[in-house]
């Protein structure tokens, strides 16, 4: 297929897009470098050869889009890029307003004036906010309620693609999308060619990582006083590389009509404490830890009920085991301990 895929430099949007031209699709990636990095497309074009376009572009460019829609002839979108940051989206609301939502509504735009009729979206674990005890594990019907302006915005983007879908069944115009609600995205490209590269970096494994090499003087866990059993926070972290596929499964059986919406973990949590071993255990580095205060909007719990994508995609997480996902990551930070090379 000819597929879209947005923010392509990025974290996500470069494994995905390293999945599909493995696949044998041919994948033109816009991004404007505001988070992405140059060099993931260089790699990505190694790889790709003239099955890959990268294109400076901003979500926000609704004709330019368009046009590339129509003259490159593309099948379906995946749109990653967004800012996914939880505090950030605290402190600069408006920034996640601007880049997600309405950067969600260009892309739409450019879809309907282009006649695109398929679209993957990247959403989150985080549109359901602080769900009860009792609802863990997530199912995709537990109620969506964020508490922060980051789910939120993907919260919204899920409503426009819901209305979108509706009008393009009244006007019997074809469209399709597929939500996938994101858990803890963790681990990279086991063969290295492409990774994670956050700056600043907040997220939990990478920070372990950073820590082991020497780059941190030490990391902090962030409230040990949860009603969880050692006092940490519980996060599903699912392997990058199987997130891509869950992406080309999905985009395999979008269907006119469509909407598919569907939780993206492995279906059990890991603790704070247990991703910090891990990450000594793999290193073999026992850098140093302190025990911090709650980080504020962190619920306690929080893993995927994956039923519904396994019955309904056959999709399984393959990898489980959080040593091994760490380890991918670990390869990765060894081999760029300061990320991607400036180009
Ligand atoms: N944590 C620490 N110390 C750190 C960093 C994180 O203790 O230095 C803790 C956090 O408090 C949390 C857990 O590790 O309890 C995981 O934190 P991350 O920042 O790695 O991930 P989050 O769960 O906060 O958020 C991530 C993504 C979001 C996404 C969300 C879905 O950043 O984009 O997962 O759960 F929405």
């Amino acid at each position: 297929m000819r597929v879209l895929v947005t923010g392509g430099a990025g974290y996500i949007g470069s494994h995905a897009a390293l999945r599909l031209l493995l696949d044998g699709h041919d994948v033109v990636t816009i991004d404007n470098l505001s988070r992405g990095h140059a060099q993931a497309e260089a790699t990505l074009e190694t790889l790709g050869g003239d099955r890959y376009t990268p294109i400076r572009c901003d979500l926000h460019e609704t004709e330019r889009l368009s046009e590339l829609l129509t003259s490159e002839q593309i099948e379906v979108i995946m749109h990653f890029a967004a800012f996914a940051e939880v505090g950030e989206s605290v402190d600069h609301p408006l920034r996640y307003h601007h880049n997600n939502i309405a950067g969600t509504v260009s892309v739409l735009r450019a879809m309907h004036e282009a006649r695109t009729p398929r679209i993957v979206f990247s959403s989150s674990c985080s549109t359901y906010g602080e769900p009860a005890a009792d609802q863990i594990p997530i199912n995709e019907d537990t109620p969506q309620s964020p508490i922060n302006p980051y789910g939120a915005s993907k919260l919204q983007c899920e409503r426009m693609l819901a209305d979108l879908a509706e009008a393009k069944r009244r006007a019997n115009e074809p469209f399709a999308y597929a939500a996938l609600r994101y858990f803890n995205v963790a681990g990279c490209d086991r063969q290295t060619r492409v990774g994670e590269d956050h700056r600043p970096e907040s997220h939990l494994i990478p920070i372990c990582l950073q820590a082991a090499l020497g780059q941190r003087p030490k990391m902090s866990i962030f409230g040990t006083d949860y009603p969880t059993p050692d006092g940490t926070c519980i996060r599903d972290y699912v392997h990058v590389e199987d997130l891509a596929d869950a992406h080309v499964r999905v985009m395999g059986v979008l269907e006119p009509g469509d909407e598919r919406r569907y939780n993206v973990g492995i279906g059990k949590g890991f603790s704070v404490r247990e991703c910090i071993e891990s990450a000594k255990r793999v290193t073999g580095v026992d850098f140093p830890v302190e025990e911090a205060e709650r980080r504020p909007g962190d619920p306690p719990e929080l893993y995927a009920d994956v039923s519904k994508i396994e019955r309904e995609l056959g999709w399984k997480a393959s990898i489980t085991d959080i040593d091994e996902t760490v380890e991918s990551a670990w390869k990765w930070f060894k081999t760029y301990p300061h990320g991607w090379p400036e180009s």
